[in-house]
């Protein structure tokens, strides 16, 4: 049974009260939709997976002392995190060309980009999150420019950090989204990078083969996103071979 208060339910995940004020739980579900919900399915292991990974890259960005929401894992769906006032801004941050950029300018997907492009979109489902530019973001007052500097900047040392370690296990980083939040301690306030980052809302090619290790195998019906996310998670060094039975066998209820 579970009684407790939910705040948030999002498509991947459900946010609740946490154990102390100030805190909350982040539930990583198996949902996996495209399309803005216009395509749905449950995919077992998803949110087991998402959960490491976002715990793996979250816990080395906080040791570089780029400030994120994230606390500690606290089960195999679940971690505790800092509550944050979210920032209505998707942060897309582009090194090859890929998705939507490809249709929007014609490029040829896997077109390396002459600088990494960061790009903001709108959260409002109703619209299709639309792209706006950073005068639409100052302008309606979703972020100040103060503001809208912090996030490019830890934009900028998030896409340098991803880039580099996924680099090291033979994974290009394509793209990746972001959100970030802004965290109040007494009087003060900072930015603070949010929700999650798995691959869920990253493009990761593997070098080699070329094969794509992210939801694109489920936004383009390509077939086995899980083993995609599980070779993720062990080229990272999350999942040991012993470990994959947590991710398809019989649930572990914690
Ligand atoms: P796009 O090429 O579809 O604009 O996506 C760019 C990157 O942002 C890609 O890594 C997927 C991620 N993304 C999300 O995580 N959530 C979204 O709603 C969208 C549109 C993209």
């Amino acid at each position: 049974m579970n009684r407790r208060r939910k705040i948030y339910e999002g498509k991947a995940k459900v946010l609740y009260e946490g154990p102390e004020p100030g805190t909350l739980i982040q539930h990583f579900k198996d949902d996996a939709t495209a399309g803005n919900g216009a395509k749905h399915e449950i995919i077992d292991g998803k949110g087991v997976l998402n959960n490491r990974i976002s715990e793996f890259i979250f816990t080395k960005l906080n040791g570089l002392g780029i400030p994120t929401h994230f606390l500690r894992r606290v089960n195999m769906r679940e971690q505790l995190i800092r509550e944050v006032e979210i920032i209505p801004i998707e942060v897309v941050i582009r090194n090859v060309a890929a998705g939507s950029l490809c249709k929007r300018l014609g490029l040829e997907p896997g077109t390396q980009l002459p600088r990494s492009i960061i790009e903001f979109y709108y959260k409002d489902d109703a619209l299709g999150d639309p792209m706006v530019s950073e005068e639409h973001i100052t302008a309606f007052g979703w972020a100040n420019p103060q503001e809208l500097d912090d996030i490019m900047a830890l934009a900028v040392r998030v896409n340098d950090f991803l880039t580099g370690l996924f680099m090291g296990v033979g994974i290009q980083l394509v793209d990746f989204k972001i959100e970030c939040g802004r965290l109040y301690e007494g009087d003060l306030m900072r930015i603070v990078l949010a929700d999650e980052i798995s691959p869920d809302n990253c493009r990761l090619w593997d070098v080699k083969t070329r094969n794509k290790l992210d939801k694109d195998r489920f936004r383009e019906d390509l077939g086995g996103l899980v083993d995609a996310y599980r070779e993720v998670a062990q080229r990272l060094g999350i999942l040991v071979e012993a470990e994959n039975a947590l991710t398809t066998g019989p649930r572990l209820v914690q």
